[in-house]
């Protein structure tokens, strides 16, 4: 399949605006290509048949976390391959239809770190980087804690304060976040410390580690 025919519209002031579809938003936000068909059509509920208290969480995140609920953060924690990056990416798609999609954001942490140490060499804004993580509407924050290793409980300590002080300003305002980490939540308090943790604690913490790894491929039948 070719790639798909990008239509445009008029607005009132003789603009022209191209119609993305949720699919050319989300490569355009820069998810990466593999998480492009995570939506909540293609969640697999049968990993989660055993399990009432998770397929109840993940019915409230997609159900009921509106624009109007006013939920500051979700916070998805679980090993490597349990969906959190497919969830996060199934409600990026929902507020895409709520939200002009150039106001929902996301992002890569090990790819922000990247972009934020380029900006000390003088390659672009720090501050231009981080409006998107501290203003947008909505942001996924993707693979939070990913610039150490499991075993590695420090952070240093630039990171630590970039951490806090971005989901400081989103939680100040009220702007919601959906964040996976790999992180249990000792681990998040002992990386980034109590105050972050209280904040988070604050919006929903979902852990997802009783699912089974996805990519293993254990229930594909
Ligand atoms: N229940 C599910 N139904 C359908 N697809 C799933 C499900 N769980 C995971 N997947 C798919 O498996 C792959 C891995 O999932 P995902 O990337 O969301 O894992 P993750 O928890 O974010 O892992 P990591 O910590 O390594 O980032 C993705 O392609 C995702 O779409
Ligand atoms: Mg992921």
């Amino acid at each position: 399949m070719g790639p798909e025919a990008i239509t445009y519209h008029t607005d009132e002031a003789g603009y022209q605006w191209a119609r993305f579809s949720p699919e050319q938003w989300l490569r355009e936000l820069k998810v990466p290509p593999t998480l492009i068909p995570a939506s909540w059509e293609s969640w697999d509920w049968r990993s989660t048949e055993s399990l009432p208290g998770i397929a109840r969480a993940l019915r409230w995140l997609r159900d009921s976390w509106t624009r109007e609920t006013g939920y500051w953060s979700v916070l998805l924690t679980a090993p490597p391959g349990r969906g959190k990056s497919h969830l996060a990416v199934a409600k990026l798609r929902q507020f895409l239809s709520w939200y002009p999609a150039r106001e929902c954001a996301y992002v890569r942490w090990s790819q922000l770190l990247r972009d934020i140490k380029e900006t000390w060499d003088g390659y672009g804004s720090e501050a231009t980087l981080l409006e998107a993580v501290e203003s947008s509407r909505f942001l996924v924050l993707d693979d939070l804690g990913s610039e150490a290793a499991e075993a590695d409980p420090d952070s240093p300590q630039w990171i630590v304060q970039r951490v806090f002080s971005m989901l400081e300003v989103r939680h100040a305002h009220g702007l919601p976040v959906v964040i996976t980490t790999n992180l249990d939540r000792r681990r998040i308090t002992a990386r980034y410390g109590a105050r972050l943790v209280s904040r988070l604690r604050e919006g929903e913490i979902i852990d997802l580690s009783p699912l089974p790894d996805h990519r293993v491929g254990g229930f594909h039948v």
